[in-house]
Parts: structure tokens; sequence; C-alpha cells
């Protein structure tokens, strides 16, 4: 199913809160040898779709920043390259960037903006107010990158074979067929009420969607959709996926507003498949 390794394999090019960079490893082997149709209706930065590159796939979110972002360095990458050209690391510049109204710019323009904030912004944090405004502040790196071209131009080559929508995650019981993979990465149930980490996007995702998931989840096994998610490893998870198989992984903590809280923290995957 993979293509064979080379150099230019891509990366994600957004820093995404739960990026699963770091686990793909302990993942190799739980993945499906061999499936129809890819779904990741979560994709975030899409670290998952990048390291598998599926020939066919349908990728969602309903992050309509991100969304336009991903199509733009799909279908419109010079143009991106162009304007991230124009950017540069400096607090003014980052300041008159970020009050910028996404929706008042072309689509190039809009996705550099969103590249260029990720790579200089604090932590790479998303965070909206709100109105849905980006407002995260000012971030201190030495000498960020903020267009790396031949990166950009691997992940538009891997993104030129998925359909890519902004879309809540039950969308993919319109999409995914029997002998399709589903893999699903939610907003983490919290581990703690404080450990609440909702900076995703306006909202939140509370504990009635992730029994929606669940459910999801389930309609999906029984169409013969094979079905993998990503998890906290909490008493409502193991709950709510009681008769699937459960794997555990460790993970390292990346993003907690509290650094002594970052460190080893167990996993769970949940899969319907041997
Ligand atoms: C844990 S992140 C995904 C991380 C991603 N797998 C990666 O490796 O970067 C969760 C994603 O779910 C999206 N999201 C949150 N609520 C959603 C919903 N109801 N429907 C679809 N996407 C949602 C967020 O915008 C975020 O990008």
């Amino acid at each position: 199913m993979r293509p064979p390794k080379s150099t230019d394999e891509p990366r994600p090019f957004l820093k995404w809160a739960g990026g699963k960079g770091q686990l793909l490893e302990q993942y190799g082997p739980l993945f499906p040898r061999r499936f129809g149709r890819y779904h990741e209706p979560f994709v975030g930065g899409g670290a998952v779709f990048f390291h598998l590159r599926p020939p066919r796939a349908t990728l969602s979110d309903d992050n309509g920043e991100l969304v336009d972002c991903l199509i733009a360095v799909r279908d419109d990458l010079p143009a991106v390259i162009d304007a991230l050209g124009r950017h540069v690391y400096d607090k003014d510049h980052y300041y008159a960037v970020r009050a910028l109204s996404p929706d008042e710019l072309p689509l190039a323009e809009r996705a550099a903006r969103t590249i260029y904030l990720n790579r200089t912004c604090f932590n790479g944090l998303y965070r909206v107010n709100s109105k849905g405004g980006f407002n995260v502040p000012f971030g201190r790196y030495s000498n960020p990158t903020i267009c790396d071209a031949p990166n950009l131009r691997a992940c538009s080559r891997a993104l030129k074979r998925a359909r890519i929508e902004r879309a809540p995650f039950p969308a993919v019981l319109d999409r995914a067929r029997r002998g399709d993979f589903v893999y699903f990465d939610p907003p983490y149930h919290p581990l703690s009420k404080t450990a609440y980490f909702t900076a995703y996007a306006k909202g939140g995702f509370r504990e009635e969607d992730q029994r929606e998931l669940a459910r999801v989840y389930s309609e999906l096994d029984r169409r013969g959709v094979l079905v993998m998610l990503s998890n906290s490893d909490t008493p409502l998870v193991r709950d709510i996926y009681r008769g699937f198989r459960i794997v555990r992984v460790q993970a390292t903590r990346a993003i907690n507003s509290k650094a002594a809280r970052r460190g080893a923290i167990t996993e769970l995957v949940v899969l319907n498949y041997r």
C-alpha cells in the first residue's frame, strides 16, 4: 500500500496540538495492511495521512482555516510560497498579519498567513477568541523556518490524491464504504476537569461529542469499515469502546500549560480489526 521511502517524504507543515508524529512508530503495526479509501475526519496537521500517503483519501476537519490551508497547498502552492516569501520573523509584522481577517484574503495569502502565524506564534498553538479571531501571542524562536519549500512541495504532491473538505466528523458516515479505512484522532477526552484543553475550535469537544463519536464508530464497524481511533486512557473512553480491541501506547505530552505535567503518558488506540 505504501510507496517506497524517499528523501522527499512529506512531514506535517503545520504544528498542530495532538500531532501524531511521535506515535507513528508505535502505530505502524496497528494500521491495516490493505484497505480501499482512507478517511481522516479530524485531520489537523495530517501526520498519519502524510505518513501513509494512501492513493485515495478524504480528509476533513471542522476548522475552516486549516482546511483552506490544506486546499491552497494542494492546488496553488507556487502562490503560497510566493506569499510566504513576503513574511518575516518580526514582532510588529506578526501582529499586523494576525490582525488581518483571513476571510478577506485570497486563498493563497490566507494559507500563507496561517502557516506564518503557526511557525512564529507562541508554542505553535491554534487558539481563537469568541469572534473566531486568532489570538496567540508572538513566539520566541531563533530564526524559525517560515517557508520550507521542499517539504511543502512533498505535502502538495501527497494532498493531490485527497478530497479535502470542511465537515463535522459524522459526515464520514456519508462517505465510508465496506473495506475503507477510517482513522479518528478527536480532541482527547480530558484526564481531569482542569486538564480540559478546548482550544481547537470555538465550542470545544464535550462528553456528548465523545459519545456521538463512539456511535459513529459502531455504525462504521457494522458496515464493515476498518476503524482506528486514538484517545486518552480514561474510564469514559474504555467504557464507550468496550467490546472493541483496545491497545495502549506511550506518548509524551507536548502541549500542556503546566510544564511540570509534560512527560510519558499512556494513551489508547481502539481497533475493530486484528
Ligand atoms: C487531535 S487534533 C488532530 C491531530 C492530527 N491527527 C495531527 O496529527 O495533527 C483534532 C482535530 O479535530 C478537529 N475537530 C474538533 N472538533 C471537530 C468536529 N466536531 N468535527 C470535525 N473536526 C473537529 C480540530 O479542528 C483538530 O484539528
